[in-house]
Protein backbone atom coordinates (compact mmCIF):
# COMPACT_ATOMS: atom_id res chain seq x y z
CA UNK A 1 0.00 0.00 0.00
CA UNK A 2 2.76 2.57 0.72
CA UNK A 3 4.84 1.43 -2.39
CA UNK A 4 1.55 2.59 -4.59
CA UNK A 5 0.61 6.06 -2.40
CA UNK A 6 4.02 7.08 -3.71
CA UNK A 7 3.48 7.08 -8.06
CA UNK A 8 6.07 8.30 -9.98
CA UNK A 9 3.91 11.42 -12.09
CA UNK A 10 2.80 10.04 -15.64
CA UNK A 11 -0.30 11.20 -17.90
CA UNK A 12 -2.32 8.71 -19.54
CA UNK A 13 -0.53 7.09 -22.48
CA UNK A 14 3.28 8.14 -23.77
CA UNK A 15 2.72 9.71 -27.18
CA UNK A 16 5.74 11.09 -29.08
CA UNK A 17 6.40 14.57 -28.16
CA UNK A 18 9.66 15.63 -30.74
CA UNK A 19 12.83 14.08 -31.61
CA UNK A 20 16.60 14.54 -32.65
CA UNK A 21 16.51 14.36 -35.67
CA UNK A 22 13.20 15.82 -36.26
CA UNK A 23 10.64 13.84 -37.66
CA UNK A 24 8.18 15.96 -40.29
CA UNK A 25 4.95 13.42 -40.16
CA UNK A 26 5.17 13.49 -36.29
CA UNK A 27 1.94 14.53 -34.68
CA UNK A 28 3.21 18.43 -33.74
CA UNK A 29 5.18 18.84 -36.72
CA UNK A 30 4.59 22.15 -38.45
CA UNK A 31 3.63 22.41 -41.14
CA UNK A 32 1.38 18.98 -40.38
CA UNK A 33 1.96 16.89 -43.50
CA UNK A 34 -0.63 14.32 -44.75
CA UNK A 35 0.50 10.74 -43.50
CA UNK A 36 0.60 9.76 -47.59
CA UNK A 37 2.93 12.49 -48.30
CA UNK A 38 5.93 11.19 -49.77
CA UNK A 39 8.18 12.96 -47.53
CA UNK A 40 6.78 10.71 -44.64
CA UNK A 41 8.84 8.01 -45.95
CA UNK A 42 12.29 9.30 -46.51
CA UNK A 43 11.76 12.51 -43.72
CA UNK A 44 14.16 15.60 -42.96
CA UNK A 45 17.38 15.15 -45.30
CA UNK A 46 20.95 16.18 -43.10
CA UNK A 47 23.87 17.25 -44.35
CA UNK A 48 25.89 14.91 -42.10
CA UNK A 49 25.31 12.20 -39.98
CA UNK A 50 24.18 12.12 -36.97
CA UNK A 51 26.05 10.14 -33.84
CA UNK A 52 22.96 9.68 -31.73
CA UNK A 53 19.02 9.54 -31.75
CA UNK A 54 16.49 11.36 -28.78
CA UNK A 55 13.15 11.07 -28.68
CA UNK A 56 11.13 13.22 -26.25
CA UNK A 57 7.83 12.03 -25.20
CA UNK A 58 4.66 13.68 -22.96
CA UNK A 59 5.89 11.65 -20.07
CA UNK A 60 8.30 9.33 -18.31
CA UNK A 61 8.78 6.04 -20.07
CA UNK A 62 10.52 3.00 -19.78
CA UNK A 63 12.19 1.45 -22.65
CA UNK A 64 10.35 -2.39 -24.10
CA UNK A 65 12.93 -4.60 -25.32
CA UNK A 66 15.79 -2.87 -27.61
CA UNK A 67 13.35 1.06 -27.07
CA UNK A 68 14.90 2.64 -29.85
CA UNK A 69 16.08 0.58 -33.20
CA UNK A 70 17.79 2.40 -36.34
CA UNK A 71 17.88 0.49 -39.61
CA UNK A 72 19.97 1.42 -42.90
CA UNK A 73 18.64 1.29 -45.99
CA UNK A 74 19.92 -2.07 -46.06
CA UNK A 75 17.57 -3.31 -43.14
CA UNK A 76 20.75 -3.47 -41.41
CA UNK A 77 20.90 -2.13 -37.98
CA UNK A 78 22.74 1.06 -36.95
CA UNK A 79 21.87 1.64 -33.64
CA UNK A 80 24.78 0.84 -30.75
CA UNK A 81 22.31 -1.09 -27.84
CA UNK A 82 21.72 -0.23 -25.18
CA UNK A 83 18.93 2.42 -25.77
CA UNK A 84 18.90 5.00 -22.56
CA UNK A 85 15.77 6.13 -20.92
CA UNK A 86 15.96 9.16 -19.06
CA UNK A 87 12.56 10.36 -17.83
CA UNK A 88 10.56 11.48 -20.75
CA UNK A 89 13.79 10.69 -22.95
CA UNK A 90 14.75 7.85 -25.07
CA UNK A 91 18.50 7.75 -26.83
CA UNK A 92 20.33 5.95 -28.67
CA UNK A 93 23.75 5.93 -30.03
CA UNK A 94 24.60 5.43 -34.02
CA UNK A 95 27.31 4.39 -36.41
CA UNK A 96 26.09 5.62 -40.01
CA UNK A 97 28.74 5.39 -42.58
CA UNK A 98 26.75 5.51 -45.87
CA UNK A 99 23.94 8.22 -47.58
CA UNK A 100 20.61 7.07 -47.78
CA UNK A 101 17.30 6.99 -45.37
CA UNK A 102 17.43 5.84 -42.40
CA UNK A 103 14.57 4.58 -40.10
CA UNK A 104 13.98 4.66 -36.74
CA UNK A 105 11.79 2.41 -34.74
CA UNK A 106 10.83 2.71 -31.04
CA UNK A 107 8.61 0.86 -28.75
CA UNK A 108 8.19 2.31 -24.88
CA UNK A 109 5.95 1.76 -21.80
CA UNK A 110 4.55 4.81 -19.97
CA UNK A 111 4.77 5.03 -16.10
CA UNK A 112 0.77 4.21 -16.36
CA UNK A 113 1.67 1.12 -17.95
CA UNK A 114 -0.02 1.78 -21.14
CA UNK A 115 2.34 0.55 -24.12
CA UNK A 116 3.10 2.71 -27.53
CA UNK A 117 5.17 2.37 -30.55
CA UNK A 118 6.20 4.25 -33.42
CA UNK A 119 8.48 4.71 -35.98
CA UNK A 120 9.93 7.84 -38.32
CA UNK A 121 12.39 8.50 -41.06
CA UNK A 122 15.10 10.57 -41.62
CA UNK A 123 17.88 10.47 -44.64
CA UNK A 124 21.80 11.55 -44.91
CA UNK A 125 23.21 12.71 -48.09
CA UNK A 126 20.19 12.35 -50.15
CA UNK A 127 17.15 10.33 -49.60
CA UNK A 128 16.87 6.40 -50.72
CA UNK A 129 14.33 3.80 -50.30
CA UNK A 130 13.68 2.71 -46.54
CA UNK A 131 13.94 -0.41 -44.95
CA UNK A 132 10.43 -0.40 -43.55
CA UNK A 133 7.89 1.46 -45.07
CA UNK A 134 5.91 3.87 -42.42
CA UNK A 135 2.63 2.68 -43.38
CA UNK A 136 0.53 0.89 -41.11
CA UNK A 137 2.41 2.34 -38.11
CA UNK A 138 1.05 5.71 -36.48
CA UNK A 139 2.83 6.99 -33.81
CA UNK A 140 1.66 5.80 -30.23
CA UNK A 141 -0.65 2.84 -32.07
CA UNK A 142 -0.05 -0.82 -30.83
CA UNK A 143 -1.54 -3.79 -33.39
CA UNK A 144 -4.84 -4.56 -33.17
CA UNK A 145 -4.08 -7.90 -31.59
CA UNK A 146 -2.17 -6.00 -28.53
CA UNK A 147 -5.38 -4.03 -28.11
CA UNK A 148 -7.39 -6.73 -28.32
CA UNK A 149 -5.62 -8.47 -25.64
CA UNK A 150 -5.36 -5.67 -23.59
CA UNK A 151 -8.77 -5.55 -23.20
CA UNK A 152 -9.89 -8.46 -23.24
CA UNK A 153 -7.41 -9.03 -20.03
CA UNK A 154 -9.34 -5.78 -18.60
CA UNK A 155 -13.15 -8.06 -18.88
CA UNK A 156 -12.31 -10.19 -17.03
CA UNK A 157 -10.41 -8.21 -14.44
CA UNK A 158 -12.93 -6.29 -14.25
CA UNK A 159 -15.33 -9.28 -14.37
CA UNK A 160 -13.17 -11.17 -11.77
CA UNK A 161 -13.03 -7.99 -9.39
CA UNK A 162 -17.39 -7.84 -9.66
CA UNK A 163 -17.66 -11.73 -9.05
CA UNK A 164 -14.70 -11.44 -6.23
CA UNK A 165 -15.17 -8.41 -3.85
CA UNK A 166 -18.55 -7.14 -5.42
CA UNK A 167 -20.34 -10.19 -4.55
CA UNK A 168 -18.51 -10.75 -1.08
CA UNK A 169 -18.96 -7.46 -0.46
CA UNK A 170 -22.78 -7.01 -1.40
CA UNK A 171 -23.53 -10.23 0.84
CA UNK A 172 -21.10 -8.97 3.79
CA UNK A 173 -23.59 -5.74 4.04
CA UNK A 174 -26.71 -7.23 2.75
CA UNK A 175 -27.28 -11.11 4.11
CA UNK A 176 -25.34 -13.15 6.86
CA UNK A 177 -24.05 -15.53 6.29
CA UNK A 178 -22.36 -16.03 3.53
CA UNK A 179 -24.06 -19.16 2.03
CA UNK A 180 -21.81 -21.71 0.15
CA UNK A 181 -23.52 -21.06 -3.62
CA UNK A 182 -22.14 -17.73 -3.23
CA UNK A 183 -18.52 -18.57 -2.31
CA UNK A 184 -18.13 -20.25 -5.48
CA UNK A 185 -19.39 -18.04 -7.34
CA UNK A 186 -16.19 -15.76 -5.39
CA UNK A 187 -13.64 -18.76 -5.93
CA UNK A 188 -14.46 -18.12 -9.74
CA UNK A 189 -14.16 -14.56 -9.41
CA UNK A 190 -10.66 -15.02 -7.62
CA UNK A 191 -10.08 -17.93 -10.81
CA UNK A 192 -11.44 -15.04 -13.49
CA UNK A 193 -8.65 -12.52 -11.52
CA UNK A 194 -5.83 -14.59 -12.08
CA UNK A 195 -6.37 -15.62 -15.71
CA UNK A 196 -6.62 -12.10 -16.72
CA UNK A 197 -2.96 -11.17 -15.73
CA UNK A 198 -1.14 -13.68 -18.37
CA UNK A 199 -3.33 -12.17 -21.21
CA UNK A 200 -2.35 -8.95 -19.89
CA UNK A 201 0.90 -9.91 -19.95
CA UNK A 202 0.94 -11.00 -23.78
CA UNK A 203 -1.31 -8.10 -24.37
CA UNK A 204 1.74 -5.84 -23.27
CA UNK A 205 4.21 -7.46 -25.56
CA UNK A 206 1.68 -7.88 -28.71
CA UNK A 207 0.90 -4.35 -28.51
CA UNK A 208 4.47 -3.81 -30.23
CA UNK A 209 3.80 -6.43 -32.81
CA UNK A 210 3.13 -10.29 -32.79
CA UNK A 211 6.54 -10.95 -33.33
CA UNK A 212 7.45 -9.45 -29.63
CA UNK A 213 4.58 -11.74 -28.12
CA UNK A 214 6.80 -13.83 -26.47
CA UNK A 215 10.62 -12.45 -26.96
CA UNK A 216 12.20 -13.17 -23.47
CA UNK A 217 13.75 -9.28 -23.53
CA UNK A 218 10.52 -7.79 -24.16
CA UNK A 219 8.46 -9.96 -21.78
CA UNK A 220 11.68 -9.36 -19.31
CA UNK A 221 10.89 -5.48 -19.45
CA UNK A 222 7.42 -5.26 -19.30
CA UNK A 223 7.46 -7.59 -16.17
CA UNK A 224 10.22 -4.78 -14.64
CA UNK A 225 8.66 -1.90 -15.78
CA UNK A 226 5.60 -0.47 -13.81
CA UNK A 227 3.02 -2.62 -15.45
CA UNK A 228 4.90 -5.69 -14.42
CA UNK A 229 4.99 -4.43 -10.31
CA UNK A 230 1.01 -3.14 -10.78
CA UNK A 231 0.48 -6.68 -12.18
CA UNK A 232 2.50 -8.79 -8.87
CA UNK A 233 0.18 -6.86 -6.86
CA UNK A 234 -2.73 -7.76 -8.70
CA UNK A 235 -2.08 -11.24 -8.73
CA UNK A 236 -1.02 -10.67 -4.85
CA UNK A 237 -4.78 -9.04 -3.99
CA UNK A 238 -6.44 -11.75 -5.51
CA UNK A 239 -4.63 -14.38 -4.03
CA UNK A 240 -4.72 -13.02 -0.34
CA UNK A 241 -8.69 -12.81 -0.90
CA UNK A 242 -8.70 -16.07 -1.88
CA UNK A 243 -6.80 -16.94 1.37
CA UNK A 244 -8.87 -14.54 3.54
CA UNK A 245 -12.59 -15.61 2.15
CA UNK A 246 -12.95 -18.65 4.46
CA UNK A 247 -12.46 -16.19 7.05
CA UNK A 248 -15.56 -14.42 6.38
CA UNK A 249 -17.42 -17.82 6.29
CA UNK A 250 -20.27 -18.96 8.80
CA UNK A 251 -18.78 -21.29 11.59
CA UNK A 252 -22.04 -23.83 10.57
CA UNK A 253 -22.53 -24.81 6.74
CA UNK A 254 -25.70 -23.39 5.32
CA UNK A 255 -27.19 -25.96 2.52
CA UNK A 256 -27.98 -24.17 -0.78
CA UNK A 257 -31.50 -24.68 -0.59
CA UNK A 258 -32.41 -24.61 2.70
CA UNK A 259 -33.87 -21.20 3.78
CA UNK A 260 -31.17 -19.79 6.57
CA UNK A 261 -32.93 -18.11 9.79
CA UNK A 262 -32.32 -14.38 9.92
CA UNK A 263 -29.96 -13.04 11.46
CA UNK A 264 -26.92 -15.58 11.38
CA UNK A 265 -23.67 -15.94 13.23
CA UNK A 266 -21.99 -12.68 12.71
CA UNK A 267 -18.51 -12.74 10.06
CA UNK A 268 -15.48 -11.87 12.09
CA UNK A 269 -15.39 -8.12 12.23
CA UNK A 270 -11.43 -8.32 11.58
CA UNK A 271 -11.84 -10.58 8.48
CA UNK A 272 -14.45 -8.36 7.43
CA UNK A 273 -12.52 -5.30 7.75
CA UNK A 274 -9.26 -6.85 5.99
CA UNK A 275 -11.53 -7.58 2.74
CA UNK A 276 -12.74 -3.66 2.95
CA UNK A 277 -8.95 -3.11 2.79
CA UNK A 278 -8.02 -5.11 0.00
CA UNK A 279 -11.12 -4.29 -2.16
CA UNK A 280 -9.92 -0.95 -1.75
CA UNK A 281 -6.43 -1.15 -2.12
CA UNK A 282 -7.37 -3.48 -5.17
CA UNK A 283 -9.18 -0.86 -6.98
CA UNK A 284 -6.81 1.95 -6.07
CA UNK A 285 -3.82 -0.75 -7.83
CA UNK A 286 -6.29 -0.85 -10.93
CA UNK A 287 -6.52 2.66 -10.98
CA UNK A 288 -2.56 3.47 -11.77
CA UNK A 289 -2.99 1.38 -14.90
CA UNK A 290 -5.98 3.20 -16.32
CA UNK A 291 -5.95 6.97 -16.80
CA UNK A 292 -6.46 8.69 -13.39
CA UNK A 293 -2.97 10.03 -14.15
CA UNK A 294 -4.76 12.38 -16.65
CA UNK A 295 -5.92 14.59 -13.36
CA UNK A 296 -4.56 17.29 -11.66
CA UNK A 297 -3.64 16.20 -8.52
CA UNK A 298 -2.92 12.90 -9.59
CA UNK A 299 -4.35 11.87 -6.61
CA UNK A 300 -7.57 12.60 -7.24
CA UNK A 301 -7.38 10.82 -10.44
CA UNK A 302 -6.29 7.61 -8.70
CA UNK A 303 -9.54 8.20 -6.06
CA UNK A 304 -12.03 8.54 -8.61
CA UNK A 305 -11.09 5.94 -10.88
CA UNK A 306 -11.02 3.90 -7.52
CA UNK A 307 -14.39 4.74 -6.86
CA UNK A 308 -15.54 4.31 -10.11
CA UNK A 309 -14.52 0.82 -10.26
CA UNK A 310 -15.83 -0.23 -6.60
CA UNK A 311 -19.11 1.03 -7.64
CA UNK A 312 -19.37 -0.76 -11.12
CA UNK A 313 -18.03 -4.00 -8.43
CA UNK A 314 -20.62 -3.50 -5.96
CA UNK A 315 -23.54 -2.79 -8.42
CA UNK A 316 -22.48 -6.15 -10.89
CA UNK A 317 -21.31 -7.84 -7.89
CA UNK A 318 -25.04 -7.08 -6.19
CA UNK A 319 -26.89 -8.28 -9.12
CA UNK A 320 -24.95 -11.89 -9.23
CA UNK A 321 -25.11 -11.86 -5.10
CA UNK A 322 -28.86 -11.31 -5.35
CA UNK A 323 -29.45 -13.87 -7.90
CA UNK A 324 -27.62 -16.32 -6.07
CA UNK A 325 -29.31 -15.52 -2.80
CA UNK A 326 -32.60 -15.66 -4.81
CA UNK A 327 -31.79 -19.49 -6.41
CA UNK A 328 -30.11 -20.36 -2.85
CA UNK A 329 -33.08 -19.15 -0.89
CA UNK A 330 -31.59 -17.29 1.34
CA UNK A 331 -32.74 -14.15 3.03
CA UNK A 332 -31.32 -10.57 1.43
CA UNK A 333 -32.39 -6.92 3.87
CA UNK A 334 -34.29 -5.15 0.93
CA UNK A 335 -33.70 -2.04 2.67
CA UNK A 336 -30.27 -2.65 2.40
CA UNK A 337 -30.16 -3.39 -1.21
CA UNK A 338 -32.23 -0.51 -2.53
CA UNK A 339 -29.32 1.71 -0.13
CA UNK A 340 -26.81 0.17 -1.87
CA UNK A 341 -28.29 0.46 -5.43
CA UNK A 342 -28.84 4.41 -4.59
CA UNK A 343 -24.73 4.38 -3.19
CA UNK A 344 -23.62 2.86 -6.09
CA UNK A 345 -25.58 4.57 -9.35
CA UNK A 346 -24.82 7.75 -7.30
CA UNK A 347 -20.87 7.37 -7.14
CA UNK A 348 -20.38 5.22 -10.77
CA UNK A 349 -22.66 8.36 -12.29
CA UNK A 350 -20.44 11.44 -10.54
CA UNK A 351 -17.22 9.66 -10.28
CA UNK A 352 -17.98 8.40 -14.63
CA UNK A 353 -18.79 12.28 -15.26
CA UNK A 354 -15.69 13.57 -13.96
CA UNK A 355 -13.79 11.27 -15.79
CA UNK A 356 -15.42 12.20 -19.17
CA UNK A 357 -15.18 15.88 -18.37
CA UNK A 358 -11.30 15.37 -17.66
CA UNK A 359 -10.79 13.16 -20.92
CA UNK A 360 -13.05 15.19 -23.11
CA UNK A 361 -12.99 18.69 -24.59
CA UNK A 362 -15.81 18.48 -26.41
CA UNK A 363 -19.13 17.04 -25.22
CA UNK A 364 -19.70 15.32 -29.10
CA UNK A 365 -18.69 12.13 -29.22
CA UNK A 366 -18.18 11.95 -33.28
CA UNK A 367 -15.26 15.18 -32.37
CA UNK A 368 -13.30 12.86 -29.79
CA UNK A 369 -12.95 9.84 -31.95
CA UNK A 370 -12.76 6.63 -30.73
CA UNK A 371 -12.78 7.38 -27.34
CA UNK A 372 -15.59 9.48 -27.21
CA UNK A 373 -17.22 7.12 -29.52
CA UNK A 374 -17.12 3.77 -27.58
CA UNK A 375 -17.78 6.04 -24.40
CA UNK A 376 -20.86 7.61 -26.12
CA UNK A 377 -22.14 3.38 -26.73
CA UNK A 378 -21.25 2.83 -23.10
CA UNK A 379 -23.81 5.95 -22.05
CA UNK A 380 -26.46 4.13 -23.70
CA UNK A 381 -26.05 0.99 -22.02
CA UNK A 382 -25.70 2.83 -18.41
CA UNK A 383 -29.08 4.25 -19.26
CA UNK A 384 -30.37 0.94 -20.02
CA UNK A 385 -29.10 -0.76 -17.25
CA UNK A 386 -30.20 1.64 -15.22
CA UNK A 387 -33.82 1.76 -16.30
CA UNK A 388 -33.80 -2.16 -15.77
CA UNK A 389 -32.26 -1.83 -12.72
CA UNK A 390 -35.33 0.40 -11.47
CA UNK A 391 -38.14 -1.87 -12.74
CA UNK A 392 -35.92 -5.03 -10.97
CA UNK A 393 -36.00 -3.51 -7.77
CA UNK A 394 -39.77 -2.56 -7.75
CA UNK A 395 -41.09 -5.86 -9.16
CA UNK A 396 -38.29 -7.81 -8.15
CA UNK A 397 -38.75 -10.11 -11.74
CA UNK A 398 -35.84 -11.76 -12.68
CA UNK A 399 -36.40 -10.89 -15.90
CA UNK A 400 -35.76 -7.78 -15.24
CA UNK A 401 -32.63 -8.31 -12.94
CA UNK A 402 -30.80 -10.37 -16.09
CA UNK A 403 -31.82 -7.55 -18.34
CA UNK A 404 -29.59 -5.37 -16.26
CA UNK A 405 -26.82 -7.84 -15.67
CA UNK A 406 -26.96 -7.70 -19.86
CA UNK A 407 -26.28 -4.30 -19.79
CA UNK A 408 -23.84 -4.04 -17.13
CA UNK A 409 -21.83 -6.59 -19.01
CA UNK A 410 -22.25 -4.55 -22.32
CA UNK A 411 -20.82 -2.07 -19.89
CA UNK A 412 -17.69 -3.34 -18.66
CA UNK A 413 -16.92 -4.80 -22.61
CA UNK A 414 -17.34 -0.48 -23.44
CA UNK A 415 -15.20 0.06 -20.44
CA UNK A 416 -12.35 -2.54 -20.98
CA UNK A 417 -11.94 -1.10 -24.67
CA UNK A 418 -12.50 2.48 -22.97
CA UNK A 419 -9.72 2.61 -21.34
CA UNK A 420 -7.40 0.58 -23.71
CA UNK A 421 -7.55 3.25 -25.86
CA UNK A 422 -5.82 6.62 -25.91
CA UNK A 423 -8.09 9.16 -24.84
CA UNK A 424 -8.65 12.99 -26.19
CA UNK A 425 -6.86 14.57 -23.30
C1 LIG B 1 -22.93 8.65 -16.00
C2 LIG B 1 -22.43 7.46 -15.97
C3 LIG B 1 -21.01 7.09 -16.34
C4 LIG B 1 -20.03 7.81 -17.00
C5 LIG B 1 -20.10 9.22 -17.56
C6 LIG B 1 -18.85 6.96 -17.11
C7 LIG B 1 -17.66 7.33 -17.70
C8 LIG B 1 -16.53 6.56 -17.73
C9 LIG B 1 -15.26 6.96 -18.30
C10 LIG B 1 -14.97 8.30 -18.96
C11 LIG B 1 -14.41 5.93 -18.15
C12 LIG B 1 -12.96 5.85 -18.70
C13 LIG B 1 -11.92 6.25 -17.70
C14 LIG B 1 -10.55 6.19 -18.31
O1 LIG B 1 -10.35 6.49 -19.51
O2 LIG B 1 -9.62 5.89 -17.56
C15 LIG B 1 -15.11 4.88 -17.48
C16 LIG B 1 -14.52 3.67 -17.11
C17 LIG B 1 -15.24 2.65 -16.55
N1 LIG B 1 -16.59 2.63 -16.27
FE1 LIG B 1 -17.86 4.18 -16.36
N2 LIG B 1 -19.14 5.77 -16.52
C18 LIG B 1 -20.44 5.80 -16.04
C19 LIG B 1 -21.10 4.79 -15.40
C20 LIG B 1 -20.62 3.53 -15.24
C21 LIG B 1 -21.36 2.43 -14.70
C22 LIG B 1 -22.81 2.51 -14.25
C23 LIG B 1 -20.53 1.35 -14.67
C24 LIG B 1 -20.82 -0.05 -14.22
C25 LIG B 1 -21.64 -0.35 -13.28
C26 LIG B 1 -19.26 1.77 -15.19
C27 LIG B 1 -18.13 0.96 -15.34
C28 LIG B 1 -16.90 1.39 -15.74
C29 LIG B 1 -15.69 0.60 -15.67
C30 LIG B 1 -15.57 -0.84 -15.17
C31 LIG B 1 -14.66 1.39 -16.16
C32 LIG B 1 -13.17 1.02 -16.28
C33 LIG B 1 -12.49 1.19 -14.94
C34 LIG B 1 -12.04 2.57 -14.61
O3 LIG B 1 -11.41 3.23 -15.42
O4 LIG B 1 -12.31 3.03 -13.49
N3 LIG B 1 -19.35 3.10 -15.54
N4 LIG B 1 -16.39 5.28 -17.24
Amino acid sequence: VLLILTPASALAHASYVRSDPPDLCGPLAVPQLPPNDPRCQTGIVMPSAPSAISITFSEPISLLGPGVRVLAPSGRRVDKPPAQAHGAQASVAINISEPGTYVVIWQVESADTHPARGQFAFSVGQPSKPAVSAEGLSVGAVTPAGLALQTLARWLRFGGYALAFGVLGFLLLAARPIAPAARRVVNCGILVLLLAEPLALLGQTASLGLDQMLESDVIGDALASSFGRLMGFRIAAALLLWVLSPSLQPSRRIPDSAPSPEPAAPHPRAAAAAFAALAVALAVIDAFGQHAASFRPEWLGVAVHALHLMSMGLWLGGLAGALVARHAQFHLRHSTIALIAATTLAVSATTGLAMAAVHLQSPSPVLTGTYGQVLGIKQLFVLAAIAAGWLALRGRRKKWALSEAGALLCIIVAAGLLVSLPPPH
